[in-house]
């Protein structure tokens, strides 16, 4: 993986020359390896917001975005999007191979296994205020789960983080569809292990006591398909924090409640949301020129939302199998002329055709399309995110256990470039 063929850096202050050996992964750019450079030159790396820097090796996920391609373990996206389902594209992501059949029932039944929270738990939503934002009432369970797990805690054992692993990944779907009946002052529904993840977390979603929800295969299908596309996505802001987190030993829930919080931003995982809101706001096909001038206005901070994105500089793959999934979702439902799925696509079309976008490489993202879909299945917009976050959490917990096992695996922590006052004397309170 590091040759020799690398890199020389020379500091024209002083003429020293440091050797960075060049560090080659499958696919993808090089990396130089400047682990010893403090050592060596005396001297740290700029670069606010990593935009040039890897911060870990990974097997998990690979994205190119100039091309717009994105692969789990290898397999494309669309390919998981059209034949996976959500538990085996789990499966690969944490394990990094698809499951053979024996494998695959076996996952099956430990991720359904752990399915029920600690009966304590229904206490542990009755503090929170009925009116709380989902995200933060599922921020803060999934973080108080490490009070009711003892004994998945230790991070140095293998057979403890699995633990973890299954158990995230089977609550997760209870404690987002619990933290949205909270909010509307109904029961808390079980789950129903025989029914599939999607399917069974539309039934705490919308079932009641008194009525059976019966939802359509094609929204149990929509539902799977979004949580594959959301599943994972490399060392994106939450996964970063998720690492940082974990970095420090801390246990999985902390890690994971850590993640939650950082992909609560508008930047970032509640862009679905945002992309809804505007939509709503806009209104009406005739004011998309005075959104689109708005948007490139360097004197207003408005940005479109759903558009743009860190790594992808062509159409981001999720947003085209969202935008199909999309349509497929109104038509079952008899919504095709659903208003807002006509301004989205002619927002993008407006959009794709304006120099402003094109040459800045901005396309639609995954949550330019995701929130409509939600919407048309009844999730409110306020759960928008928590849905990222069941999703995500496979990715988060494959990205963290992956850390756990890299030897050059150490604390996260990062230098930085004083700019404030020098060494000075404390001046006393009566002469200042
Ligand atoms: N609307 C208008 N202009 C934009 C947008 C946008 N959505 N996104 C980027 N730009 C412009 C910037 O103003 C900047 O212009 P300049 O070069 O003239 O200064 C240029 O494009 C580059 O933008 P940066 O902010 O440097 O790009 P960065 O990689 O830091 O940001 C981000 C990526 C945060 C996703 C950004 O595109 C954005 O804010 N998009 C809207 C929010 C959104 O949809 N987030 C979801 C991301 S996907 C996800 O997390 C699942």
């Amino acid at each position: 993986m590091s040759t020799n063929d690398g890199f020389t850096l020379t500091d024209n202050k002083s003429g020293k020359k440091v050797d960075l050996p060049r560090m080659i992964g499958t696919v993808g750019p090089d990396l130089a390896d400047i682990r010893t450079l403090y050592g060596s030159m005396d001297i740290f790396t700029y670069d606010p917001g990593f935009t040039s820097t890897g911060s870990c090796k990974s097997a998990i996920t690979y994205i190119d975005g100039d091309q717009g391609i994105l692969l789990h373990r290898g397999y494309p996206i669309e390919q998981l999007a059209e034949k996976s389902d959500f538990l085996e594209t789990a499966y690969l992501i944490l394990y990094g191979e698809l499951p053979n059949p024996e494998q695959n029932k076996a996952f099956r039944k430990n991720v359904t296994y752990h399915s029920m929270l600690q009966d304590q738990m229904n206490y542990f939503y009755r503090g929170f205020r009925r009116d709380a934002h989902p995200m933060a009432v599922i921020c803060g369970v999934v973080g108080a789960m490490a009070a009711f797990y003892h004994d998945s805690t230790n991070v140095n054992d293998p057979a403890s983080r699995e633990v973890a692993s299954f158990r995230l990944i089977a609550k997760m779907p209870t404690i987002v569809a619990w933290a949205y009946k909270y909010s509307q002052g109904q029961p808390f529904i079980y789950p129903n292990n025989k029914m599939s993840y999607a399917e069974n977390f539309l039934h705490m979603m919308f079932a009641t006591p008194c009525e059976e929800y019966v939802p359509s295969p094609v929204l149990v299908k929509a539902m799977d398909r979004l949580l594959i596309l959301h599943a994972d996505h490399e060392q994106n802001a939450s996964t970063s924090t998720v690492r940082l987190a974990g970095s420090s030993g801390a246990n999985p829930f902390a890690c994971i409640a850590a993640g939650i919080a950082s992909l609560w931003g508008p930047a970032h995982g509640s862009a679905n949301e945002a992309v809804l809101q505007q939509l709503r706001e806009i209104g009406s096909v005739d004011r998309i020129p005075e959104i689109i001038a708005r948007a490139k206005d360097k004197d207003d901070p408005f940005r479109l939302m759903g558009f743009g994105h860190r790594v992808y500089k062509n159409y981001d793959p999720r947003a085209k199998i969202m935008g199909q999934a999309c349509k497929e979702v109104l038509k079952e439902l008899g919504k095709e002329d659903e208003p807002l799925l006509k301004l989205a696509m002619e927002l993008e079309r407006i959009a794709l055709s304006d120099d402003y976008f094109v040459s800045r490489k901005l396309f639609p993202n995954v949550d330019f399309y995701s929130g409509i879909i939600l919407q048309a299945m009844g999730i409110p917009t306020s759960a928008f995110t928590c849905l990222f976050a069941l999703a995500r959490t496979v990715g988060w917990i494959a990205q963290w256990n992956e850390m756990h096992e890299d030897k050059d695996q150490k604390i996260g922590r990062p230098r930085q470039l004083y700019v404030g006052a020098p060494q000075r004397d404390y001046t006393p309170l009566d002469k200042r």
